[in-house]
């Protein structure tokens, strides 16, 4: 679903830095082979989270839901010298397209691909992040961010994508629309979260952007 008139959308396009030759290929071999293509951040989105991690210039990135790689290779743009992404993905036949992705953009060095359950994994990692990415399955988003909270650096970020869920946040869903339901609960949980600074990005599907405090 677009929000802005397609005219406005082609604007931001053609006065936002184009995508890498690499990206590019990643965006167009997606949208041929893969299942749900529409999953893929994108041109814009891209742009913007490689923009974000170059003005938090992380350490440590946690990006839950790799799909192809495309925004794990945005992401891992504004990394330090040393820094590296963890990303997760449950999905055993993208594994191979991702890590040819991640190869592709020469910042494979810096990317770790974990393949499984994020609610399994993520218990299990050791490290404290500068910015996490949730972007997997929307009926789990409360938990993902239970689950990193503690993982959080003071002053670290945490971005979510789909929070506006197609505009479906604003109706009043079904019982059985559970992935509606699960955005309309996450949202008005970080909402109401005095540990964090929160502001709802209109890009795109939405992205809310959340500082922690504490
Ligand atoms: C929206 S796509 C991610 C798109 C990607 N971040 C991008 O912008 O290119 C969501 C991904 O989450 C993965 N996923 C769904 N449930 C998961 C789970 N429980 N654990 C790990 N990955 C999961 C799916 O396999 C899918 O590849």
């Amino acid at each position: 679903m677009n929000f802005l008139p397609e005219s406005i959308e082609d604007y931001i396009k053609t006065h936002t830095e184009t995508e890498s030759e690499i990206l590019k290929d990643i965006n167009h071999e997606t949208w041929e082979k893969v299942l749900n293509p529409r999953m893929l951040s994108g041109h814009v989105q891209g742009r913007i989270l490689s923009m974000l991690s170059h003005m938090i210039n992380p350490n440590n990135i946690l990006e839950i839901g790799t799909f192809t790689g495309y925004s794990a290779i945005c992401l891992a743009e504004g990394l330090q010298e040393n820094g590296c992404i963890d990303t997760i993905d449950n999905n055993e036949e993208l594994e191979s397209l991702a890590r040819k992705n991640f190869k592709r953009s020469g910042l494979e060095k810096k990317i770790n691909l974990m393949v499984g359950d994020a609610t399994q994994i993520i218990p299990t990692l050791t490290k404290m992040y500068d910015l996490v990415f949730i972007d997997a399955d929307k009926i789990n988003y409360s938990l993902y961010y239970e689950l990193i909270f503690d993982k959080v650096k003071t002053n670290g970020y945490i971005i979510a994508d789909n929070v506006l869920w197609n505009g479906k946040v604003t109706s009043t869903p079904k019982n059985d629309d559970i992935d509606t339901l699960s955005i309309i609960n996450f949202n008005a949980k970080i909402q109401s979260d005095n540990r964090v600074q929160n502001v709802l990005f209109g890009v795109r599907d939405g992205l809310m952007v959340i500082r922690k405090l504490i």
